[in-house]
């Protein structure tokens, strides 16, 4: 398997990248932190290739797409991992945030793929999606209003591919509060909250029973995504959910 993970300098997409190369898959990793890049394509071993990428730059995405289809042949996989969420008031959201979420989340998304589309047609691909179970199955978190709206437009980006691209496996993969693996495998998704608003943010979630109270193992995605990917665009997986089953009561 050829895949191209986007996204793979921190957190899950890093976990995703490493662990498809430890299951065989040639891999290209890609984000803005080449450094990080590097040392994950280190990890990774057997030709695993770094390639610096900023979705946000529509002649960026197509150059490295392509800098990846040609060193690996082709391309079988694609995941899109990249994903901001900053915490704030709806109120407080400006025009610039609201940009900032929607073109890392969801336009980056169309970018990506667009770049993918005719490698992914040509290998009948999958292309899969890191969605999740605060923005795509339970109400909107108070606090992370801008980051719902964009996994619920990436949701919708998902179906839209789909309609025109029958010959390619297209997956959302909505993903419950997972912490990473370790090092640079570790999620910097709330590094930068303001601590006094996640202070008064968390007991809301938590009365809401938005959170599980558990941590997936990041392992158990890594596997489910690897089998997405493997299953090919023969089989129909629109959509698969990765969350912590809630601890049993008594
Ligand atoms: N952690 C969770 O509990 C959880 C739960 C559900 C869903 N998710 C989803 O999982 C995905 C990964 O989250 P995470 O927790 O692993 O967060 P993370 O550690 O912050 O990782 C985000 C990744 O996106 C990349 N990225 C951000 N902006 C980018 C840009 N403009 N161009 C290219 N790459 C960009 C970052 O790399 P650079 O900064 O180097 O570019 C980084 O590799 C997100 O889509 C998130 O919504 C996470």
């Amino acid at each position: 398997m050829r895949a191209v993970v986007v996204g793979a300098s921190s957190g899950l997409g890093r976990c995703i990248g490493i662990g498809l190369a430890k299951r065989g898959a040639r891999v290209a990793l890609m984000a803005r932190r080449r450094d990080r890049l590097e040392g994950a394509a280190r990890e990774a071993g057997d030709g695993a290739l770094a390639i610096a990428c900023d979705v946000t730059d529509e002649q960026g995405c197509r150059r490295a797409i392509d800098e990846a289809a040609s060193a690996l042949g082709g391309i079988d996989a694609l995941v899109y991992a990249p994903g901001i969420g900053p915490l704030a008031h709806i109120a407080d959201t400006d025009a610039a945030t609201w940009r900032r979420v929607l073109d890392t989340n969801v336009v980056g998304a169309a970018l990506v793929t667009n770049a993918a589309i005719s490698a992914l047609e040509e290998s009948h691909g999958v292309a899969a999606y890191l969605s999740s179970v605060s923005a795509s199955l339970t109400p909107p978190w108070p606090g992370l209003g801008a980051y719902a709206v964009s996994k619920a437009a990436l949701d919708k980006l998902v179906e839209a591919w789909r309609a025109e691209h029958p010959h390619v496996g297209f997956t959302r993969v909505v993903v419950g509060d997972c912490a990473g693996g370790e090092g640079d495998g570790l999620t910097q998704f709330a590094n930068d909250w303001d601590p006094q608003l996640a202070a008064e943010f968390h007991p809301i979630w938590a009365a809401r029973n938005y959170m599980s109270g558990s941590l997936l193992d990041v392992e158990h995605l890594v596997g489910v995504v690897d089998g997405v990917l493997r299953a090919g665009a023969s089989v129909a997986i629109p959509s698969v959910t990765v969350a912590p089953r809630p601890p049993a009561h008594p």
